[in-house]
């Protein structure tokens, strides 16, 4: 089973206190948007396992018990909503992206072993028939792994309001060009940024904002109007990260230079592309036509070096 990753327009930063029910995992502070991915994503397939216990592999390596520990919490969620007797599971995960470094992982992974675990109780058919009758419930179920594993079960743009998201139909083909400054792992989980995001300053007055401007973002996005939606997206990552590094303790995932390459984009004149940033140091451009070699030239003039990712509009998971 394959899932897309996908590219935050809008920020998940905050989670609602727990309220000590796994149904209720993972509830966000405010609403979020999104762009599926095409290019960026995780394979997943679920077997029984030879032993009692749960397998993990990723990548091609054997997974470290942490890693182990949600993934099995995540198979028990997918057993009991399909009210099947719990066997031992042997998974087998593969990324196509570098992980931990701002290409969202966690919600392609999380969104594949929600697929690959259904697939693997009810059966192909059963999972194709599950997915396009109860998208909610699929997404719902996807949350409770990762947040925004619940926008990646779908495209091509998704809102998550409350306990799912829901798919937002749109003829609108972006590009995203992620510029990979680097793809080491990111030093703060998101788990703890979301954590310490109401510590900061920032935090209350980024919340009496976002509705306003989730509202603006979802006109512009009905009206296909980059040139409204772009400056959108730069104030909403510039600010979610400002949330980050004011926040006690701070979470810092900007690199120099990311901030190099954000000053240079700022400091164009006229441009059809315009940049956000999820929990790591890469820049994401969003645009409307292939912009490789306008980044290549910014690159060259800042002396950044980065990996360059060419990744668009996707529609969703595949291979069931
Ligand atoms: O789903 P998490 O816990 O990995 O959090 C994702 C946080 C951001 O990527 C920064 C924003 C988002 O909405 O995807």
């Amino acid at each position: 089973m394959k899932a897309p990753s996908n590219i935050a327009f809008l920020k998940y930063w905050g989670k609602l206190p727990p309220s000590g029910d796994d149904l209720d995992r993972n509830l966000a502070t405010n609403a979020s948007l999104s762009m599926t991915l095409k290019n960026a994503v995780t394979e997943t397939t679920v077997d029984a396992a030879s032993s009692d216990r749960d397998e993990l592999w990723i990548n091609g390596t054997q997974a470290n018990p942490n890693d182990i520990a949600k993934i099995s919490k995540h198979l028990d969620r997918v057993h009991a909503y399909f009210d099947r007797p719990r066997r031992a599971c042997r998974v087998v995960s593969a990324n196509n992206f570098p992980a931990g470094a701002g290409i969202a992982s966690s919600a392609s992974a999380f969104a594949a072993l929600t697929l690959a675990a259904a697939e693997h109780l009810i059966g192909g058919p059963g999972t194709r028939e599950w997915v396009s009758s109860t998208t909610a419930d699929v997404s719902a179920l996807a949350r409770r792994g990762s947040g925004s594993a619940c926008r990646s079960v779908a495209g091509p743009y998704m809102k998550w309001d409350g306990r799912h998201a829901t798919t937002i139909p749109s003829p609108w083909k972006l590009h995203d060009t992620i510029l990979i400054v680097s793809a080491a792992h990111k030093g703060v989980p998101s788990s703890e940024g979301h954590k310490t995001a109401e510590t900061s300053p920032l935090f209350e007055t980024r919340l009496t904002r976002l509705p306003a401007r989730l509202a603006a973002m979802e006109a512009a996005l009905a009206a296909q109007d980059l040139g409204r939606l772009g400056p959108l997206l730069e104030t909403e990552a510039l600010e979610m990260h400002a949330v980050a590094r004011t926040g006690v303790p701070p979470a810092n995932y900007l690199l120099p230079e990311t901030l190099r390459l954000v000053e240079a984009l700022q400091s164009l004149s006229q441009r059809n592309f315009f940049f956000t940033i999820d929990a790591g140091p890469n820049l994401h451009v969003l645009s409307e036509k292939p912009v490789r070699a306008d980044l290549e030239k910014i690159l060259d003039r800042t002396r950044v070096s980065a990996r360059i990712w060419d990744d668009e509009t996707g529609a969703g998971p595949s291979s069931f």
